[in-house]
C-alpha cells in the first residue's frame, strides 16, 4: 500500500518555495555569511604568467604590513596530500565518487609549477580583508616564463583520445562511454550519401559567472575541521579535505545550506577550501576566503573550448543515412576534463550509419568543467546546426526533416526508451509557436526593418539516477523532517524534499520540514547532471515510505492498537493516519503510536540507489526548442523575439547563443575579459518572452518518481535554435559562437 487515500496529492502542483521568503529577507546564509568567532581574511595572490616556473616569492613587504598574520606560498605552506587518482564528480561513477577528470587536482601552494594565468600562487590572511587585500598587491612573484599554449587550433596536431574512454558506459555496462571511437554501420556512409553537408562549429571559453563567489570558511578545533563552503557536492568537499589534510571523514565537517547560483562550477571542491583550511591550521584562527569575481574566471573551471566538426549524409528524400561527429575539447595540462561531446549524437536522431570520435587537446588553462548542460550543449550547437543546413539543402523543413528521422529506439544501444515524447514536444511547440505560419526562404520575413528568424532545435540530456542517502523522521506530535546533506543551488531542493517526504507520509506540507546541506547528514548525490530530485528525492521517498512501515508495524503488532493483526495491504494512510481500507473509522494517527509506544520519534535511513534499469532502457528528457531572431537589416542588431521552452534554461541557453565568451589572449595566455562588465550575460532586455510548455508523461521505468530532470534539458539545442533563427533571418549561417553582430555584418 503506497496510495494516499485522502489527502489531495502534492506532488506537481505550485507550492511557495521554502527559500523564497528567506532570499528576499537575508535569512538565507550563504558560505561567507556565517559568523566565526575571531574570523581571519584570507586573499589570493595570483600568477601572472600562464606557463613556467615560480623562480621567487618576496613576502617580506607584505609581512611587515600591519594586521598581517601570514604570507603562505609553497615556500612554507605544510606538505599536503593532493591525491593522484580521478577526482571530481561523474554521476556515472558515484559508486567510489571517481570522476570525469583524470589526473590530479591542482597541489595548490605545494610546487612552484605553473599551469595557467591566474593560479594560485599565495594566500595572505589578516585581520580585516582590506589589510589581506593590500598586503596581497606586495608580494613580489619572480617566474621562469615559458611560452604559453591556449589556443585549441595552434595544438590541433597533439589531440589525444582520453584516457577514460577506454572502457563502456559504466552506467548501461553496454554503450560505449563518451570518450571512445564509435563506429556504427557502414563507414564509408558518407561518401554514399545523396546530399551531404560537412561543417565546423566553434564554441568558446565560458564561464559559468553565477551570483554567488566560491567562499570558504574555516575553522579548526583540535584535528577536527569545520568548513562553510559554496558547493553542489557536500560529501565530496568532505571525503577531498579528509584526503588532503589526512583526516578521518567524520572528524570533517562541511556546511553548505544555500548555494547562490553555481551552473556547474561548484561540482567540485577547487583550491580554495584546502587553501581556507591551511591558512586557518597555520594562523590557528578561522579564515575566510572569498575568491573575487576576477579570480572566478581560473578558479574554477569553464565550458571548454571546442571545435566541432559535424558531416551528415541523407537520401534526397531526408533520411539520415550517415552521421560523423568529431569534437575536440581543450583540457588543462594535469587533468582530463570528459564530457559528453558527441553523445547525443549517437542517439538523437535515426541514422543506420554513424561515427563519433571525441579528442582533447591540452593548454595552459584552469581544468574546464561542466556548465549549464555541459557536453550535449555544445554537440547539439553543432549536429543541430548541421541538420538545420542539411535540411534547406534538402528543402524540406527543418521540423518535417527532424520529425522524419525520429528515432523510435535507441539507435546507439538498441534499447527502447523508458519514455519518449519528444514528437508531442514538437507538435505542442509548433503549435503554440505558429510554426506553420513560417516561411521557408531566408530573408522572407520581415517586421519593418527587422528580419523576423524563426529556428528550431532538438533537445536531449540523460535522466541520471545516483545512489543517495536520505533519513526521515516522525515525530510523536505527528510532524516529520527528512534529512540529506544535499544542496539545493537554486532548483528549489530544499522544497521538493519536503513535498515528496509529505507525500509519502501523507502530511500536510506544513508539517514536514527538510533539512540538507550538512555533512553530518545522510549522504547525496552531487547537485548536479539534472539528476537531485531523481535521486536524493527517491531516497527521501523510500526513506519516508520505510519510516511509515515502522509504524505501520508498530501499530499492527500491538494488540492496544485499532489496526492489530492487519496486513500491509489492508491499510491505507491520510492526513497522519492509519486506517483499514474496508472500515476508515478502525485506525490511528502516527501520534496515536508514537506516544502508546512512548516515543519521541521513529526514524529511517535509506540507501537509495538505482536498479538495473539502465541496462534495459534508455533514459533521456527531450524538449523542442523555438526561438524568433529579429535583426536589424541595416545594422546585424540582433533581438530575441520570442522563445518556446523552459524559462530559466533559455536565458542561460541564449546566453551561449548570443553573448557568452571569454576572451583568452594567445600571445599572454590571459584571459582579458575577466568581468561581469566584460563577460556578457543576457540582463533582463535581452530576454523577451519565454514561454515553457510541458508535455504530461507518465515514465514508470526511471526511478521509483517517475521524474525526470528539467535543470539541463532546457538549455541543450538553445543555441542551435538560435543559430538556425539568425540563419532564416538572414541567410547568414553563423557557426561560431556567440552570434554577435560583427559576425552578420
Ligand atoms: Mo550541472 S553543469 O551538472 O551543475
Amino acid at each position: 500500500m503506497s496510495q494516499r487515500m485522502s489527502n489531495a496529492p502534492l506532488i506537481g502542483k505550485p507550492v511557495e518555495r521554502i527559500d523564497g521568503r528567506l532570499k528576499v529577507t537575508g535569512g538565507a546564509r550563504y558560505a561567507a555569511e556565517f559568523k566565526h568567532e575571531g574570523v581571519a581574511h584570507g586573499v589570493l595572490v595570483m600568477s601572472t604568467i600562464a606557463n613556467g616556473r615560480i623562480k621567487g616569492i618576496d613576502a617580506q613587504a607584505a609581512q611587515a604590513q600591519p594586521g598581517v598574520l601570514a604570507v603562505i606560498s609553497h615556500l612554507n605552506a605544510p606538505r599536503l596530500r593532493f591525491p593522484e587518482r580521478r577526482v571530481g564528480m561523474d554521476p556515472r561513477l558515484v559508486d567510489d565518487h571517481i570522476a570525469p577528470v583524470v589526473g590530479r587536482s591542482l597541489p595548490v601552494l605545494q610546487e612552484d609549477t605553473i599551469y595557467f594565468n591566474s593560479q594560485p600562487v599565495a594566500v595572505v590572511v589578516a585581520e580585516t580583508l582590506e589589510q589581506a587585500e593590500y598586503a596581497a598587491t606586495l608580494v613580489k612573484v619572480t617566474y621562469e616564463e615559458r611560452k604559453p599554449v591556449t589556443s585549441l587550433e595552434a595544438e590541433m596536431a597533439r589531440a589525444f583520445p582520453p584516457q577514460e574512454g577506454l572502457g563502456k558506459d559504466p552506467q548501461t555496462g553496454r554503450q560505449p562511454d563518451r570518450a571512445a571511437d564509435v563506429v556504427r554501420g557502414d563507414p564509408q556512409a558518407l561518401s554514399k550519401a545523396e546530399v551531404v553537408v560537412d561543417e565546423t562549429y566553434t564554441i568558446p571559453i565560458e564561464h559559468h559567472n553565477p551570483m554567488e563567489l566560491l567562499s570558504t570558511i574555516a575553522e579548526w578545533t583540535g584535528n577536527n575541521l569545520t568548513v562553510h563552503d559554496k558547493t553542489q557536492w557536500v560529501p565530496n568537499v568532505q571525503e577531498h579535505l579528509a584526503i588532503v589534510f589526512g583526516l578521518p571523514e567524520e572528524d570533517v565537517h562541511v556546511i553548505s545550506p544555500f548555494v547562490g547560483g553555481a551552473f556547474g562550477s561548484s561540482l567540485r571542491p577547487w583550491s580554495h577550501p584546502t587553501v581556507a583550511a591551511m591558512a586557518a591550521r597555520m594562523v590557528k584562527r578561522p579564515v575566510k576566503l572569498v575568491v573575487t569575481r576576477k579570480q572566478m574566471f581560473s578558479s574554477h573551471g569553464h565550458r571548454p573550448y571546442t571545435v566541432q566538426r559535424v558531416a551528415l549524409g541523407a537520401t534526397r528524400d531526408g533520411r539520415l543515412t550517415a552521421i560523423v561527429h568529431e569534437g575536440y575539447a581543450q583540457t588543462s595540462l594535469y587533468e582530463e576534463n570528459t564530457e559528453n561531446l558527441v553523445n547525443a549524437t549517437r542517439m538523437l536522431y535515426a541514422s543506420p550509419n554513424c561515427i563519433t570520435k571525441y579528442r582533447l587537446v591540452r593548454g595552459n588553462v584552469q581544468t574546464p568543467l561542466y556548465m549549464r548542460g555541459p557536453g550535449e550543449c555544445s554537440g547539439v550547437f553543432a549536429l543541430d546546426s548541421a541538420m538545420d543546413e542539411l535540411a534547406y539543402k534538402l528543402k524540406i523543413d527543418p521540423l518535417e526533416f527532424r520529425i522524419r528521422n525520429h528515432a523510435v529506439t535507441d539507435p546507439s544501444s538498441g534499447l527502447p526508451w523508458s519514455s519518449k515524447s519528444l514528437l508531442e514536444c514538437y507538435k505542442l511547440g509548433a503549435e503554440k509557436f505558429g510554426w506553420s505560419r513560417r516561411t521557408m526562404e531566408p530573408r522572407s520575413m520581415r517586421d519593418g526593418q527587422y528580419l523576423i528568424g524563426w529556428g528550431m532545435s532538438t533537445g536531449t540530456y540523460p535522466t541520471w539516477r545516483a545512489p543517495s542517502s536520505a533519513r526521515t523522521r516522525i515525530f510523536s506530535d505527528g510532524t516529520a523532517v527528512v534529512q540529506s546533506s544535499a544542496s539545493d543551488m537554486g532548483p528549489g531542493t530544499w522544497t521538493t524534499m519536503k513535498i515528496i517526504g509529505a507525500e509519502a507520509l501523507a502530511l500536510d506540507l506544513g508539517q514536514v520540514r527538510s533539512e540538507l546541506g550538512d555533512s553530518t547528514l545522510p549522504k547525496a548525490a552531487v547537485h548536479g547532471g539534472s539528476m537531485t530530485t531523481a535521486s536524493v528525492g527517491s531516497a527521501v521517498h523510500e526513506a519516508s515510505l520505510a519510516a511509515r512501515a515502522k509504524l505501520f508495524a508498530l501499530a499492527t503488532n500491538d494488540s492496544r492498537s485499532p489496526l492489530r493483526g492487519a496486513t500491509e495491504d489492508q491499510l491505507a494512510v491520510a492526513n497522519g493516519r492509519i486506517f483499514l481500507k474496508s472500515d476508515s473509522a478502525r485506525g490511528e494517527t502516527y501520534s496515536d503510536i508514537l506516544r502508546r509506544n512512548r516515543l519521541d520519534s521513529i526514524e529511517a535511513t535509506v540507501d537509495s540507489k538505482p536498479g538495473d534499469e539502465y541496462a534495459k532502457f534508455s533514459m533521456y528528457a527531450f524538449a523542442a526548442h523555438f526561438v524568433e531572431m529579429r535583426v536589424d537589416s541595416e545594422l546585424g542588431v540582433l533581438r530575441v523575439g520570442r522563445a518556446t521552452q523552459i524559462t530559466g534554461a533559455v536565458v542561460g541557453g541564449l546566453g551561449m547563443a548570443l553573448a557568452e565568451e571569454t576572451v583568452m589572449d594567445h600571445r599572454m595566455g590571459r584571459i582579458v575579459n575577466a568581468s561581469l562588465a566584460e563577460y556578457h550575460v543576457p540582463v533582463n532586455a535581452d530576454i523577451p518572452m519565454v514561454e515553457a510548455f510541458f508535455v504530461e508523461e507518465r515514465d514508470d521505468k526511471v526511478n521509483p518518481l517517475g521524474v525526470k530532470g528539467i535543470g539541463e534539458v532546457g538549455y541543450v539545442g538553445v543555441a542551435a535554435a538560435a543559430a538556425n533563427a539568425v540563419f532564416h533571418a538572414t541567410g547568414r549561417r553563423i557557426r561560431q559562437l556567440p552570434i554577435t553582430l560583427d559576425k552578420l555584418l
